[in-house]
């Protein structure tokens, strides 16, 4: 319990938490709905999270594979399988997917596929890594060694995405954008590398110690609005009339995650 956030969430999990918390509330004002966690990562805890707020929301968590015990909560369903065969049947009024984009080989084909299992206007929220990754602190991007070892769909095929490359494929698969905002700017990424270092040298009650601090960070660079960030986080809307999934041969590099 003190040597990680609370919940066992690592830092990144809680701020990208937030994150979606803060964009799609509009959203889940309305007091039903079907939302997929398309790659919800061991745990499923974004859709978990939710789910425990939302008891009029149906949650769908898919991923490559599934750990541990399933969700109690009632109104989650885990799924195991591959997005790029989507196996699940829409439509879903919300599809969120958070860095998992950097993960499959062909990006625009993806989007496509979400467009397809989303009702018209439905939401689509994209966070993946920036084209640009800033590091601070020395030896940090080392540090994943206290993750464990990489599992099935940890290797990274694209090591960051340009917003206005994203943007392009979004309006190809029938999205019209809605907001792009940098995240993980300066200070929050500063602390979350603190956190990785505390948690790589085993140094205990760091997550707990940090967790107001990246809280706030996280909150004041959100009402900020920076330029600057590790992350992008894109929401959309399925126009009425999106395309079909269809295949584009798109540029890769070859990197694990
Ligand atoms: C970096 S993790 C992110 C997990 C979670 N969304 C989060 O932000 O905490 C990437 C996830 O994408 C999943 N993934 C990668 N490729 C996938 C695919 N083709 N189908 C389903 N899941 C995939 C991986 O298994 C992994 O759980």
């Amino acid at each position: 319990m003190v040597e990680r956030w609370t919940g066992g969430l690592h830092a990144g999990t809680v701020v990208k938490g937030l994150y979606l918390k803060w964009t799609l509330g509009p959203m889940f004002l309305s007091t039903s709905g079907r939302a997929l966690d398309a790659g919800c990562g061991e745990g499923a805890n974004f859709a978990r999270l939710l789910a425990r707020r939302l008891p009029g929301w149906r949650f769908v968590a898919i991923d490559l594979a599934h750990g541990g015990a399933p969700p109690s909560e009632p109104n989650v369903s885990r799924c195991v399988g591959d997005l790029r065969a989507l196996p699940v049947v829409g439509p879903f009024d919300v599809v969120y997917n958070i860095d998992v984009l950097e993960h499959v080989d062909d990006p625009p084909r993806l989007l496509a596929a979400f467009a397809a299992c989303l009702r018209p206007h439905g939401i689509l929220y994209l966070h993946v890594p920036a084209s640009e990754q800033r590091h601070f602190l020395p030896g940090v991007d080392r540090e994943y060694s206290w993750l464990g070892p990489p599992s099935l769909g940890d290797v990274h095929l694209f090591e960051g995405f340009d917003p206005v490359q994203l943007a392009s494929w979004l309006q190809e698969a029938g999205f019209a954008v809605v907001s792009t905002r940098r995240t993980f700017g300066t200070v929050v990424s500063v602390l979350k590398e603190l956190f990785m270092l505390a948690e790589a040298r085993r140094v205990p009650g760091v997550g707990l110690a940090l967790l107001p601090f990246l809280a706030l960070a996280a909150r004041l660079e959100w009402w900020w609005g920076g330029r600057r960030g590790n992350g992008v986080c894109i929401v959309a809307r399925r126009m009425a009339s999106a395309g079909r999934p269809r295949s584009r041969q798109v540029s890769t590099v070859g990197a694990r995650g």
